[in-house]
């Protein structure tokens, strides 16, 4: 068996240039084959809403949702780190929310560290999480939940005000406990930066290759979506037509009587 990712771990991969892995799932089965293949983290990423539910946006996810989901993930796997996503409002209204719903993470669904979006303003809660013995990754640049609020989603971070304010909240984070902090869609240079400023790793996604890890959405690599495909994703397959040519198949083998056949019949 893969020796078991732990946050000591991914800090002796940060100090020895070994580049982190992390990708999404919400499902036993997904998070068996990742486990299997070695990814190191294993993201219940609220992108869930979009993924697995059809919303809009991540803002519907509810703190149930994320539980239910998670218990499924932590199923599956054996070695790789599994990540609750905090959803919108589990931890924005005040310190113990934040605690409260962070434990939930760990004590009903057996993840073993949380994420939640944000840099100064939410300082606190994750000191305290983190004072609770949870791990807590950060998410600094393009934060979902708060898409309304940035317009859409958008590169972060190509004003000077705006880098100065994120390389701060990445240095907060850190003061305040996160064990490592994902960078989304920001420029190139300025993951750089922070990746080389903080002693935490980075995981990018949208953040260009000088971060200390890298994270997708599943069904993004896989390409399952093509409705709109990121700038920053790679489709390393294209399971959407693939999916299709076998239901299709199935469809006229159903219709015109050779499915099933007798090997698929008892007698
Ligand atoms: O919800 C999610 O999947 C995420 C990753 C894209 C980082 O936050």
């Amino acid at each position: 068996m893969r020796e078991k990712i732990t946050v000591t771990k991914l800090a002796k991969m940060k100090k020895g240039n070994e580049k982190i892995t992390m990708l999404t799932a919400y499902d036993y089965l997904t998070a068996k084959l990742l486990d299997e293949i070695g990814v190191d983290l294993i993201l219940v990423g609220d992108s869930l809403g979009m993924v697995v539910l059809g919303y809009e946006n991540t803002l519907a996810v509810t703190m149930d949702d994320m539980i239910h989901h998670t218990k499924a993930v932590v199923k599956g796997v054996e070695s790789s780190m599994v990540v609750g996503d905090m959803p919108f409002m589990s931890y924005q209204i005040n310190v113990d929310e934040a605690l409260k719903n962070a434990g939930r993470f760990l004590q009903e669904a057996g993840a073993q560290a949380v994420k939640l979006e944000g840099g100064e303003e939410v300082a606190d809660k994750v000191d305290k999480i983190v004072k609770a013995g949870i791990p807590v990754m950060g998410h600094l640049g393009l934060t979902p939940q708060s898409v309304h609020q940035m317009g859409g989603f958008k590169v972060q971070g190509k004003e000077e005000k705006q880098k100065k304010k994120l390389l701060k909240d990445a240095q907060i984070l850190e003061e305040a406990g996160a064990f490592s902090i994902v960078l989304e869609c920001i420029p190139k240079n300025l993951a750089k930066e922070v990746t080389k400023t903080v002693s935490i790793p980075t995981i990018g996604i949208g953040a260009g290759s000088e971060c200390d890890g890298q994270v997708l959405v599943t069904q993004d690599l896989l390409g399952m979506y093509d409705k709109f495909v990121p700038k920053f994703v790679k489709q390393y397959a294209r399971l959407d037509n693939e999916i299709k040519r076998a239901v299709s198949d199935y469809i006229s083998e159903v219709k015109t009587g050779k499915f099933p056949s007798e090997e698929q019949e008892f007698c």
